[in-house]
């Protein structure tokens, strides 16, 4: 069969359609609002609230092609990409949903007359193999009688943990969430597939290609392990598409069908050099560009933490192996256009952000590269230093954590020069640094429990600062309680409120729940899957679940958001108009003290264009113009050139907020109704915070006015100091650094000259005894540093000395000894200092040719401290 990938899609949602299925977009890499999930794993991420039972559907049969990404959570398949011929980052799931509408015969007809009828993709019978759920009766049943299997070709397994089986055939999103019992169909590639028992199934699976999973979605697997029956029985089904492409498409591996052919090749047309037996590296590169691509489009930026840090790893292991395979040009973010062209409508959001995309990916190879120079050099410096031919683990792990050097580069590298590494060692260190991490997690897991939220919370603060509501559910510690009690923390679930949870950069709300006298104070809001929850404190009183209460936030706190808010568009908008279009938004954080603004830009931010930033931004609070906020679907408010950030992606429903036409962002945020109440803009802070990346820290309205205050006010102090006035100032500071640079040049000549007199007194003053120059003075000097100056100069004149000069200053005692090198086996300037502190105190030390100190108060001791020194050195050397 000649078919291509695209082809399949296209297949599938027909097939389906026809069965009357609605087809339904694949929903964002990130999944929306569910905290219990890195990136979306599989097809029925979308519907999860459909399958509890707290979303109603508006259809009960759909088909999707979702997009999924597994590196990370309950499924990572990060470490299989390239030692796997099935296994991927990212991959596309084919899936067929009911919910509450057919279940298990269905199900399993449909997918059998899509697999094997000669009309769809005409798969032969005698390859396929199913396995069903060990305590699932009725599916072994219906795939027997009903299907017309074999018995032989129809195998139960249990769960993975009890028996060897490959796959356990339940189901489960991931810790908790919807689950079920599953049946798996099965492909078996081989040459000799006709002569294949079950046994030989049972004993071989991993010859065997696992191409769909059907789930019978029956309950809801509780944080203990419990399992509560779902109001619905549904189906999620899931067939990887690049799989059921290598069975369509006849190849050997999914790295073979249509789509990776093509990346490969570009791969190679960027890079003439590839080592021979480099295939692993090249399958990994090819999957490591189609998961970057699509996080970055979907604005996951690398960074160290969350999904921002899995994008990290996964680019920098793509461009690892690309280094270990001889490539050494930048490339990767070159191979876009070619994914754009293999991926099809598939990759529309990658096209829609393609410069974005590759700017990202070309600055962190960069990094890569300069992180892999200076590796080496970092190593080369390390080995030359190297005593024994063992890298010590500790190195090893320096090297990987603080410069993020690859573990396996400090391997290959030091093979190359015959050396052997202290894995041992290496492991102990990271070891420690789990231990660590897992100690921080176990301590924000006290203060991030996971919730069961049972209610849809309505939002109602775009219009209302205050809702009369019920209290739906009440948690202490992350378990459910009925009551709240005085003094008692805790959170608050409402039916509506009209608290802005914590998202897209703005902060949560703070204000008051209460019912009378019993008052909970709202100190964060945040957003909970389908919940907002309000952190806080019961003041007086008591609330309980199903109570009636006045929900209001803190106002003034709310406007000064609000305020902020508008005001990032703005400056937004200003960033754009000055920087160009391709200003990309990094991230934000909007307060009721300040705004930040964190921004792709390559350019060096001169004083002049924060100027400019900061009179656009001001030109426009001056427009007053009114700030509208429009509700459309997401390909209108595209069409407009709305920007768009960071939550809202394929949700049917955005939206809007326009400035005039200067700034049209998809934004959930609440904003002031006219910009004129932002009064006045200031920029605080502006700063790079990566490579290619700047942030703006900035102030509005009355804030803005203090930050002038406070600027006029230190202005004002120094003006005073200084007896000028603000037209003076400069010129007047600029005639005092003139005269203090005068005054420094005559100090130096005039310490010159004290220097050459002191000096020239003190050589006067130098005894011999059996051809060693000794002096030993107490002289009077302006500044203690000088004595080191005076030392040097007396010892240039005289060889083979012992020379101790003390001074008086502020009735402290200065000292310093020195002796030249020849005389150390016999004498020590260390020794000396001991003597010299322990007579007239202080402190000091140093080496054998060396030493100084200060600090002594013994004033009236000195003399004959240096005295008595004096006798010891004298009768030491005309004994020697
Ligand atoms: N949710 C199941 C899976 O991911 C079937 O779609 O395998």
């Amino acid at each position: 069969m000649n078919i291509t990938t695209n082809q399949i899609r296209t297949m599938f949602l027909s097939f389906f359609k026809k069965k009357d299925h609605k087809i339904i977009p694949s929903s964002s890499l990130i999944p929306n609002n569910d905290p219990s999930l890195l990136f979306t794993n599989a097809g029925m991420n979308q519907f999860k609230e459909i399958f509890l039972g707290n979303n109603k559907p508006k259809f009960s049969k759909v088909v999707t092609i979702q997009k999924c990404l597994r590196t990370g959570g309950k499924y990572n398949d990060l470490d299989n990409i390239g030692y796997s011929d099935n296994h991927h980052t990212f991959f596309e799931m084919l899936g067929n949903f009911s919910f509450g509408d057919y279940f298990k015969k269905e199900a399993i007809s449909y997918a059998w007359e899509l697999l094997t009828s000669i009309q769809w993709f005409n798969l032969n019978k005698n390859r396929l193999w199913v396995t069903v759920y060990y305590k699932d009766q009725e599916t072994y049943q219906i795939w027997i009688n009903i299907i017309g299997l074999n018995p032989e070709r129809v195998i139960y397994v249990g769960n993975k943990k009890n028996s060897n089986s490959l796959s356990d055939n339940f189901w489960s999103m991931g810790e908790n969430g919807p689950c079920g019992p599953s049946t798996e169909i099965f492909y078996d590639p081989t040459e000799n597939f006709l002569q294949h028992s079950g046994e030989y199934f049972k004993n071989n699976q991993d010859t065997q290609i696992e191409i769909w999973n059907i789930v019978f979605m029956e309950y809801n697997r509780t944080l203990d392990g419990e399992l509560i029956p779902l109001p619905n029985k549904s189906v999620d089904t899931g067939m990887g598409l690049e799989r059921i492409s290598r069975i369509l498409q006849n190849k050997k591996s999914n790295y073979e069908i249509d789509i990776f052919d093509q990346l490969i090749k570009s791969i190679f047309q960027f890079n003439k050099n590839i080592y021979s037996n480099k295939k692993k590296s090249i399958y990994i590169i090819a999957d490591h560009i189609r998961s970057s691509a699509f996080l970055i489009a979907e604005n996951i930026f690398p960074s160290n933490e969350g999904r921002g840090y899995v994008l990290r790893r996964i680019i920098r292991r793509a461009l690892r192996h690309a280094h270990t395979s001889g490539m050494n040009k930048l490339f990767f973010f070159k191979l876009i256009p070619t994914l754009i062209e293999v991926m099809g409508e598939e990759s529309n959001l990658i096209k829609n952000n393609i410069k974005k995309v590759q700017e990202v990916l070309k600055q962190e190879e960069i990094q890569f590269n300069y992180t892999i120079h200076r590796g080496i050099k970092l190593l080369e410096d390390q080995i030359k230093k190297l005593k024994g031919n063992i890298l010590h683990g500790k190195i090893i792990f320096k090297l990987y954590d603080t410069f993020g050097f690859p573990v396996d580069l400090t391997a290959d590298f030091c093979k190359e020069q015959n050396l052997q590494i202290d894995s041992i060692g290496f492991m102990k260190e990271m070891n420690k640094q789990k231990k660590q991490t897992k100690i921080a997690n176990q301590f924000a897991k006290q203060y991030d429990p996971v919730l069961t939220i049972k209610n849809h919370s309505i939002f109602k603060g775009y219009n209302t600062y205050e809702t009369t509501s019920i209290i739906k559910q009440i948690f202490i510690n992350g378990k459910t309680t009925n009551q709240l009690n005085c003094g008692e923390s805790g959170i608050i679930i409402l039916d509506n409120t009209p608290f802005y949870p914590e998202s897209g950069g703005q902060i949560g709300d703070i204000g008051e729940i209460n019912n009378k006298q019993n008052i909970f104070k709202v100190e964060n809001t945040k957003k909970y899957g389908i919940g907002i929850i309000h952190f806080g404190k019961i003041l007086s009183g008591k609330l309980s679940v199903n109570q009636e209460i006045q929900a209001k936030i803190n106002i003034k706190y709310r406007k000064n958001i609000q305020n902020n808010h508008s005001a990032t568009h703005l400056l937004h908008s200003a960033l754009r108009n000055i920087f160009g279009n391709n200003t990309i938004q990094k991230g934000s954080l909007i307060t009721n003290l300040s705004l930040r603004f964190d921004f792709s830009c390559n350019e060096k931010i001169t004083n002049e264009k924060i100027h400019k930033i900061e009179y656009i931004v001001n030109e426009y609070i001056i427009q007053n113009s009114i700030i509208n906020t429009t509700i459309d679907t997401f390909n209108n408010a595209q069409k407009t050139g709305a920007i768009a950030l960071f939550n809202e992606k394929y949700n049917d429903i955005v939206r809007i907020v326009s400035i005039n036409d200067y700034s049209i962002e998809l934004c959930g945020g609440t904003h002031t109704n006219q910009t004129g109440s932002i009064g006045f803009f200031k920029i605080i802070n502006e700063k790079s915070i990566g490579s290619g990346i700047k942030r703006i820290e900035a102030v509005t309205g009355n804030k803005a006015i203090l930050f002038i205050h406070n600027k006029e006010t230190k202005l004002n102090h120094i003006m005073n100091i200084l007896n000028t006035n603000e037209d003076n100032i400069s010129k007047k500071i600029h005639v005092l650094t003139n005269t203090i640079h005068k005054l420094k040049n005559n100090i130096d000549i005039f310490i010159k000259r004290e220097l050459i007199e002191i000096t020239k007194q003190l050589l006067k003053k130098v005894i011999h005894i059996n051809n060693i120059n000794l002096l030993i003075e107490n002289i009077n000097i302006s500044n203690s540093n000088l004595l080191r100056n005076v030392i040097d100069i007396i010892q240039k004149k005289l060889h083979s000395a012992i020379i101790i000069i003390t001074t008086i200053i502020e009735k402290k005692i200065y000292f310093i000894i020195k002796i030249s090198k020849n005389l150390t086996n016999d004498i020590q300037a260390n020794y000396i200092a001991k003597k010299i502190i322990n007579n007239i105190g202080g402190k000091g030390g140093g080496k054998s040719h060396l030493s100084e100190g200060g600090g002594g108060t013994k004033v009236e001791l000195l003399s004959i401290t240096l005295n008595n020194i004096q006798s010891w050195i004298k009768k030491k050397f005309e004994l020697l």
